[in-house]
């Protein structure tokens, strides 16, 4: 494995993206991880990220000197280049001209970092306000730019290596074999981390942990992180795994006739579906803030089930699709005392039933954990899902949920999923639906004059939902879906297409 130690850059995530590439595995952890512990994870190679800091600020976060004594090879990156060199006795100075932007790294001497880079001349980006201006006798240039005379530098036996640009971002565009030839050619990584991999390890590791007799319950949502958890829990332990899904009464069309025909089949008595749309439904009657609906169905998701799951006897883990991102944002550089988010959905119950979690899938990125779902055989219904909020439709009806109207606003979403999944739409789009408006305007059909509901389509185009924009859908599907869901959908006679980005707006309506 590699080691990547973090000191705050924007972009850490990032070169843990690009050695995952590399089929290598990798882990972040904060700069200051105590050394017996790196050395416990026996990494081939460790990478000390960028960061925020200067080396000139009291405190400026530093590594024990015993990390560079470990007898692996090492990468600086920016701030991380900074502290090799330090340690190593080189100065380093504010530099004049700060450098911010692309820059060209000229190449001065063969290395193993460069290997198969086309020319000796490369674009990079740079992003650093200080910069090394000597360095003792251990170290040697290797590369240089019109601002950093050491814009790349290494020790003398090869082992240690800074580097003044960032090679994980999309800017430097020999990066990606940069980091590349540092895993493989300089640590000696194999490359064979493949989802294939991953699963046979993880496979092993679940009915270590679990062992012979205990048992594994979890939540079954619908969407892609809780299923493949799951699938993967249920290969390892089989029955020994109960799953327990939800019906809050404020899914989407046919979620539930789907669940069990998808895990149905796949998990067996695994999966027990608690029909709570009742008790969600009174609870949510009369209530019109938005935080209080998404307040009083986590409080009643964590009540129901709880119930089912002490109804299926004593399990010692709660199975939870918690993914890599959720992990680092809270842990890698503010350090190991931070706490960790859990799954909305469940958040609490860990401590409140007395469960050890298990989490197979703690250190994926999203698109890892669907080429792991894909390995398992689930379908693209599954792992290609688009996302759907935990409080579901009571989101995207504005004001009141009633039954009434919950099946009004179930009925136009169907004619929504069905249209764009016709048009083919899907898979450019990350979330396509119907909202439910809390307002009546005058219509007319055939002779007479109507006053009924408004419905609002939202579709948009994202890569992670922090950030969206309205999709430029094609008039003829729109026309197609405005009359389908006037002549459908019983109480509807206007349909509104939303043209707002996020921001300013929000995704959901609520
Ligand atoms: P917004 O509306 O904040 O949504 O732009 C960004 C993404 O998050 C989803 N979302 C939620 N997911 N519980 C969830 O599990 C929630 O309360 C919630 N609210 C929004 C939303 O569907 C979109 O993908």
């Amino acid at each position: 494995m590699i080691l990547i130690l973090d000191f705050g850059s924007q972009y850490t995530q990032l070169i843990a993206r690009r050695v995952r590439e590399a089929k290598v595995y990798c882990e972040i952890h904060p700069y200051n991880l105590a050394t017996e512990k790196i050395r416990a994870l026996h990494p081939r190679g460790i990478i000390l990220s960028g960061g925020p800091a200067s080396l000139y600020e009291a405190d400026a976060p530093d590594i024990a000197p015993e990390v560079l004594r470990i007898g692996c090879p090492v990468l600086g990156i920016c701030y991380g280049m900074y502290v090799i060199a330090q340690h190593l006795g080189a100065r380093s100075a504010g530099a004049r001209a700060r450098e911010y932007g692309p820059a060209t790294l000229a190449i001065d001497r063969d290395d193993a970092l460069f290997e198969g880079v086309p020319a000796r001349e490369q674009t990079v980006w740079m992003s650093h306000g200080d910069r090394v201006e000597t360095i003792p006798g251990a170290l040697e240039a290797i590369a240089h730019s019109a601002n950093s005379p050491y814009a790349a530098v290494r020790t003398c036996d090869g082992l240690i290596r800074g580097i003044q640009f960032h090679p994980e971002v999309a800017h430097t565009p020999c990066g990606t074999r940069v980091l590349s030839n540092f895993v493989h050619k300089i640590c000696g990584e194999a490359g064979d981390w493949t989802p294939a991999a991953f699963v046979e390890t993880r496979l092993a590791d679940i009915r270590e942990r679990v062992g012979p007799r205990d048992r594994v319950v979890m939540g079954l949502s619908g969407g892609v992180d809780s299923s493949v958890a799951a699938v993967l829990i249920h290969r390892a332990i089989g029955d020994r795994l109960k799953c327990v899904f939800v019906d809050t009464g404020l899914l989407r069309a046919g979620e539930r006739e789907r669940m069990e025909t998808v895990f149905g089949g796949r998990l067996g008595h695994a999966l027990s579906v608690a029909d709570a749309s009742g008790l969600f439904l009174k609870r949510l009657a009369g209530v019109l803030d938005p935080e209080q609906k998404r307040r009083i169905i986590g409080h009643t998701f964590i009540e129901v089930f709880e119930k089912e799951a002490q109804a299926l006897g004593g399990a010692k883990f709660l199975g939870q699709g918690t993914l890599y991102p959720d992990v680092i944002e809270s842990v890698s550089f503010k350090g190991p005392s931070a706490v960790i988010k859990s799954h909305h959905n469940v958040g609490g119950l860990p401590e409140r039933m007395r469960l050890e979690l298990i989490e197979p899938l703690r250190e994926l990125f999203k698109d890892e954990a669907r080429a792991v779902g894909r390995e398992l055989g689930l379908g693209a219904d599954v792992v290609d899902r688009e996302p759907f909020p935990g409080p579901g439709l009571a989101v995207r009806i504005v004001g009141e949920v009633t039954r009434e109207r919950i099946d009004l606003l179930r009925r136009a979403d169907a004619i929504v999923m069905e249209e764009i999944a016709a048009a083919g739409l899907g898979a450019n789009l990350w979330q396509a639906f119907a909202v439910l408006l809390p307002l009546k305007t005058v219509g007319v059909m055939g002779d007479g004059r109507t006053y009924e509901s408004v419905i609002a389509i939202r579709a948009v185009e994202s890569s992670d939902g922090m950030t969206a924009d309205w999709a430029r859908i094609d008039p003829a599907v729109l026309a197609r879906l405005s009359s389908r869901i006037t002549n459908e959908a019983r109480g509807v006679n206007r349909v509104v297409y939303d043209i707002t980005s996020k921001p300013p707006a929000t995704i959901e309506w609520e």
